[in-house]
């Protein structure tokens, strides 16, 4: 199914539809509910879509800022994604086509994924898992890591899972904070032809860690591996004795589905809780509109698991629908730079969905390496993470959909779940760089301090101001940061944290963080938290950092240093602070650029004014200073050498 857009409205910037395509869409309408009724109406038809083994007694109880979808209801997200297509033909369907960073690809079909699944919740069982329990999983992209969230999923052990490329201390902060007893882990993980020791960081984790009791570790690059006996224990040898009849666990539709630890604006990461019964509904829900997905694609979402994205449209609501997924464990560059599209050739990919930093690396790699492939399986592509650019947003429209395919511009949020704004393929126009509208049945605003509505063109506030069935219930173990950090600047609605633009077609169009998050790459990064992990380094007395506007990252991060007397500066030194916090976060969190400076632009109760440093850094002429308590930290900062 690919017929064209209609590209007469391109003088204009938009995208229409052509008639015939949108004739064979699944969603033939953007219209969103008008009240909360309707709007309830919608997620109730949506939510018996599912397989409940009871059904809810109310849709949504709602004591501003906790919400309850579809209580009373008992489901399983484990039977939804697996036990219920096989009673179909989907039995015998590829559930997952996992291609390895070597090359290598096999498939897994309903039933076998099935049956892994049921043998590693026994696994789990085995090891004293208990419903409720935190299950930590620090892995690479494999196939064994969803079917170890699908068996937690299955006994309703909320799993944690730990992006692969966070270091061991963030790793360990992690388990800390979700009291997790069990772990499950592999030996390394392939990147770029190396070997990462992914293992070698779990054991310096639980070195000063309590409370894991056991580890599972996969074998996946044969790396050899410190094991503790009693604690450490491979998954093949423990699959082998496993039975694989396990029923799935009737659960609450309020039941903890998974945490997964997200940046704010604080020091601490956050631990997002998603439940059942409404993340499900929710996520599949869009992702079956959305991708207006038809039963043979070939549906590849380029996200890890360690994301928000690999958990809603990378596992659950892909096979929730039955879909068939690609895992791809690699890199787009590695062994060539035409890795993608080699798999898509390969694989005959229908939807890509990626994030707007990879399409603009494509773009500086040039278009001679798309071309060389055979692209035409694709109807459909997505983006989401990050604002696109109109010109990344047109390259990918034409060199990778040949102008034939629509693109959604997806925004969400981990606390969302899932999508909230997007356009329907195939229904609504698209406009390069806006993300379009709310999803039906969710209802976002522009609105200013006070929380009223802006007018159309201002800058404002994106607020959500209905509940969500996948909206985030609280953070773990902590309902008054919850409280505070969502719902404190307006009472029952929820603060996104982004500023946004509305133009004369209610269309949204998303500027970026409005707080101290920074996003590299689509990944979120605290400010804060990279300034405590570099003021506790020796030479360090003071650390501001910021996100500065970089042409592939959409942002990169700056950090401006105060050395503490008798530390000299030297570039030594920079990259040491630069390489401590990427042993301390991970490197996604490595500073692009690190001034060590004598002075910060502060105002006089003390607060770093960062949008001095932003001017700074990308070397701009300094906006108002009248908040600045002393001008002469600006003068000694603009001797700094940022080119
Ligand atoms: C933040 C959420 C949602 C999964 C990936 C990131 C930014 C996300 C878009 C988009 C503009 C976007 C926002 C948002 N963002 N998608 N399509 N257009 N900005 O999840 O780490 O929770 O980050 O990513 O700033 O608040 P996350």
């Amino acid at each position: 199914m690919t017929q064209e857009l209609v590209n007469g409205f391109k003088e204009k910037n938009v995208f229409q539809p052509a008639e015939n395509y949108k004739k064979e869409v699944l969603v033939t309408h953007s219209e969103t509910y008008r009240n909360r009724q309707e709007r309830l109406s919608f997620w109730e038809e949506r939510a018996s879509t599912l397989s409940w083994f009871k059904k809810w007694d109310t849709v949504l109880e709602w004591n501003p800022p906790f919400a309850k979808w579809f209580e009373g209801g008992k489901l399983n997200a484990s039977y939804n994604c697996l036990d219920r297509h096989l009673e179909s033909s989907r039995r015998d369907k590829a559930a997952i086509i996992f291609e390895g960073e070597h090359g290598d690809s096999f498939v897994l079909t309903y039933s076998q994924l099935h049956r892994e699944v049921c043998k590693f919740a026994n696994v789990l069982k085995s090891l004293g898992v208990k419903k409720g329990e935190v299950v930590t999983i620090y892995m690479p992209m494999v196939p064994e890591t969803v079917i170890a969230m699908l068996a937690c999923a299955r006994i309703g052990a909320p799993h944690s899972v730990v992006f692969g490329g966070f270091s061991a201390e963030a790793l360990g902060n992690r388990i800390k904070d979700a009291g997790s007893k069990v772990l499950i882990t592999s030996d390394g993980a392939f990147r770029r032809g190396k070997v990462l020791p992914i293992k070698e960081n779990v054991c310096a984790a639980l070195k000063s860690v309590q409370g894991i009791e056991k580890v599972v570790i996969v074998k996946h690059t044969e790396t050899e591996v410190e094991i503790i006996e009693n604690r450490d224990f491979w998954y093949h040898n423990l699959m082998k004795e496993a039975s694989s009849d396990c029923s799935a666990e009737e659960l609450d539709a309020e039941d903890r589905l998974f945490i997964l630890y997200t940046s704010g604006t604080t020091g601490k990461p956050k631990g997002v809780v998603h439940t059942i019964g409404g993340y499900l509904t929710g996520v599949a829900t869009t992702h079956q509109f959305i991708f207006d997905l038809k039963e043979d694609d070939i549906y590849w979402c380029t996200a890890d698991l360690g994301w928000i994205t690999g958990h809603s449209y990378l596992v659950y609501g892909p096979l929730a629908n039955g879909t068939t997924i690609l895992l791809f464990e690699g890199t787009p560059d590695y062994p060539k730079k035409d890795r993608f599209w080699e798999i898509i050739e390969k694989h005959k990919v229908t939807i890509l969905y990626t994030a707007p930093t990879v399409i603009r690396t494509f773009m500086k790699w040039g278009s001679s390496y798309p071309e060389k492939r055979d692209l035409s399986s694709l109807r459909l592509l997505g983006t989401v993470g990050e604002p696109i650019n109109p010109e990344a947003w047109k390259w990918f429209y034409k060199h990778i959909g040949n102008e034939k395919c629509p693109i959604v511009d997806t925004w969400w949020q981990t606390e969302t779940g899932m999508i909230m704004l997007s356009p329907l393929s195939g229904v609504t126009s698209l406009k390069p760089g806006s993300c379009a509208v709310p999803f039906p049945g969710v209802k976002v605003e522009i609105l200013n301090r006070l929380g009223q509505p802006v007018k159309k063109g201002e800058i404002g506030f994106v607020a959500i101001t209905e509940p969500w069935p996948a909206m985030l219930r609280t953070l773990h173990r902590d309902d008054n940061r919850y409280q505070d950090t969502y719902w404190g600047k307006w009472p029952g609605k929820y603060f996104t944290g982004d500023g946004a633009k509305l133009d004369e077609d209610g269309y949204f169009w998303i500027i970026g963080r409005v707080d101290d998050v920074i996003n590299v790459s689509g990944h979120r990064i605290g400010t804060a938290e990279l300034e405590n992990v570099l003021e506790e380094h020796p030479s360090v007395a003071e650390a501001a950092c910021i996100g500065k506007t970089h042409e592939v990252k959409g942002q990169a991060i700056a950090a401006f240093v105060i050395l503490k007397e008798g530390f000299a500066r030297s570039e030594q030194l920079v990259n040491e602070l630069k390489n401590y916090i990427a042993v301390k976060i991970g490197t996604i969190a490595r500073p692009e650029d690190l001034y060590l400076t004598e002075e910060l632009p502060k105002t006089r109760s003390g607060k770093i004014i960062r949008r001095i440093l932003r001017d700074i850094a990308e070397g701009r002429t300094i906006g108002d200073t009248t908040t600045l308590a002393d001008s002469a930290a600006v003068e000694t900062l603009q001797k700094l050498n940022v080119s």
